[in-house]
């Protein structure tokens, strides 16, 4: 945590998991109320800085984005450095990004400090006709490891709020 003087905060939030879950379309949705169906890959960093009002307070969160892909990513030291809080995605309707939520953990275990607040995230809830993970495994998972835990919809806007305040309020 950075305290930029006065009332002023400023956290720094990652957004990690497998290409493709929806990572960038999370943060535009949360940021700009932006959805794009036809997003690209994510080559190195993004990072967009958003104020929200908790308890009276200005409090701002600078959220990182960067690639799942291993071979678009920058230096991942840097990347996790600072951060206070992370949202490891997943996309429910692929179990490979599921399974890989372990790998991701693991990263952060070797690059983020210990007790960055970790919000587990299974996005694309609006494609429950093709679910491959229950929403029981992804509780489940995060009751074991100490993970928060929410579905989400970039799509549709399901709860993608919620999953950047509650990470939010828990470091605030
Ligand atoms: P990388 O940058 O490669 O790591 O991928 P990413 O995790 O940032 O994924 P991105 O946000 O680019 O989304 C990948 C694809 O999934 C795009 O076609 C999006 O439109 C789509 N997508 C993202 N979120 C949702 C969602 O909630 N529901 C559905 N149905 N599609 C989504
Ligand atoms: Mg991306």
């Amino acid at each position: 945590m950075e305290n930029c003087g006065g009332e002023e905060y400023l956290f720094k939030i990652v957004v990690i998991g497998d290409s493709a879950v929806g990572k960038s379309n999370l943060l535009s949705r949360y940021a700009r109320n932006e959805f794009n169906p036809n997003s690209k890959a994510t080559i190195g960093v993004e990072f967009q800085t958003q104020v929200m009002e908790i308890d009276g307070k200005e409090v701002k969160a600078q959220i990182w984005d960067t690639a799942g892909q291993e071979r678009f990513r920058a230096v991942t030291s840097a990347y996790y450095r600072g951060a206070v809080g992370a949202l490891i995605v997943y996309d429910i309707s692929r179990r490979l990004t599921f399974d890989n939520v372990a790998r991701w953990l693991e990263e952060l275990k070797m690059h983020a400090d210990s007790n960055v607040v970790k919000m587990l995230v299974g996005n694309k809830s609006d494609l429950e006709h093709i679910r491959e993970v229950p929403v029981e495994d992804g509780r489940k998972l995060a009751e074991s490891e100490g993970l928060f835990f929410i579905e989400t919809s970039a799509l549709d806007n399901t709860n993608v709020m919620p999953a950047f305040q509650i990470v939010v309020r828990e470091i605030y």
